[in-house]
């Protein structure tokens, strides 16, 4: 039986990956901190918590990481843990540099000296393309992140290759584009429009305030990018892939498609911080802008090209944008509906 490591467990990655994992017959080993809510919701909700071992870790804590690789003797580590929001990393820049960055090197150098054998997973990121050279963005395309966090893991990933080239680690980057799931957290830009829009649709007095709907994404699910995460592992040497759907949508293209799915017709004025939506029949006023909803520096537009992971990998994408919104905006429905919207 192989043993898997999973950080990051609390997470939405964390929870499918989890689930992927002990339906392949792995041992896992969930990594979750202390200081943190200590929610396993979604564990819960996919019906692995009582199958997972759960253990204790903090990425600032070095000795932490060194027990548990001394305990566990991984087969495969995925390090899915960070500080993932972008937003607060610009508030919390040391912070982030810290759990993102240099929590990885800890990490490594514990898998270096404890279990050199090991294959390790780093979850790399979009945000590393940032102000993008080129579309659409493949392995090749240089970096220029745009957030304290896209610098973070830009550190993180080029330690990942370190590791592979200065101590023949089985070190793998995944850079993954946005992927999205009802196990999303609320404060990202997808699951905070689908139970914001599913209570309005309920008839209950919130407002959807956003910052940029200009910005564009490829969204795919995240049930099919833990997939692409295993299939790495699964090969014979670590190296580096983009996992992404090809198709980019703007998030005003996002909070549309909700709405039609939740039968609320939208009618959109203005532009930038004066854009607004209203209910077409109803004239109730859905969406405004807040300007402090705005980044200091923005990532506008991603599109992944994924090649390289479905000619090496065999990975495709499942789920495709319309399917992948339906999915978030039924969850929200029915959770709003028995008053219980879950971060
Ligand atoms: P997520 O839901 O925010 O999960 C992040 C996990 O990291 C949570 O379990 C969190 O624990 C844990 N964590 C935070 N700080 C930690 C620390 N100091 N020590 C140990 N654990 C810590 O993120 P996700 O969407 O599952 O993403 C998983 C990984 O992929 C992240 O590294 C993210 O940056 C990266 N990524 C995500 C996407 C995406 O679109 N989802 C795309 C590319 C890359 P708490 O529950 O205690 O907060
Ligand atoms: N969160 C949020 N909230 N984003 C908003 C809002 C809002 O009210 N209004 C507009 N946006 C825009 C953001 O400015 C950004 O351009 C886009 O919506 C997506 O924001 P997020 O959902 O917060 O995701 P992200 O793209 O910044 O980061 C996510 O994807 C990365 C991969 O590219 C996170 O999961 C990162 O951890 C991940 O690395």
């Amino acid at each position: 039986m192989k043993r898997a490591l999973v950080t990051g467990v609390t997470g939405q990655d964390g929870a499918y990956l989890t689930r992927l994992l002990l339906a392949k017959g792995y041992e896992v080993y969930g990594a979750y901190r202390h200081s943190a809510s200590g929610s396993f919701w979604r564990l819960h909700e996919l019906g692995v918590l009582d199958d997972v071992k759960l253990e204790v870790l903090d990425l600032l804590e070095f000795t932490n990481i060194l027990r548990l690789c001394q305990k566990v003797k991984p087969d495969e580590i995925y390090n899915l843990a960070a500080q993932s929001f972008v937003s607060h990393s610009f508030e919390q820049p040391v912070f982030t540099g810290d759990v993102n960055g240099l929590g990885v090197s800890r990490l490594l150098e514990a898998v270096r000296h404890v279990c050199p054998e090991a294959r390790f997973y780093q979850a790399s990121t979009s945000e590393m393309f940032g102000k993008v050279r080129e579309t659409p963005q493949n392995e090749d395309t240089p970096f220029h992140p745009r957030s304290p966090y896209g610098v973070s893991k830009l550190y993180a990933h080029w330690a990942t290759v370190n590791a592979r080239e200065s101590w023949g680690l089985h070190a793998t980057s995944g850079i993954l584009f946005n992927h999205e799931s009802p196990l999303r957290g609320l404060q990202f830009v997808t699951r905070k429009i689908t139970s914001t829009l599913a209570r309005i649709a309920l008839g209950e007095p919130v407002l959807l305030e956003l910052g940029n709907v200009d910005a564009q994404r490829d969204w795919g699910f995240a049930g099919d990018f833990v997939e692409g995460m295993w299939r790495m592992l699964q090969q014979p040497q670590g190296g580096t892939y983009v996992l992404a759907t090809g198709v980019t949508h703007s998030v005003r293209n996002f909070v549309e498609t909700a709405a039609a799915a939740l039968d609320l017709p939208l009618v959109w004025d203005g532009e930038g911080v004066s854009t607004t939506a209203r209910h077409a029949k109803t004239g109730r006023t859905v969406l405004t802008i807040g300007a402090q909803l705005y980044r200091p520096a923005e990532v506008d537009h991603l599109l992944g090209d994924a090649r390289r992971a479905a000619d090496v990998l065999g990975w495709r994408p499942t789920v495709d944008f319309p399917e992948l919104v339906t999915q978030l905006v039924r969850a929200d429905f029915d959770r709003a509906k028995q008053g219980r919207i879950l971060n």
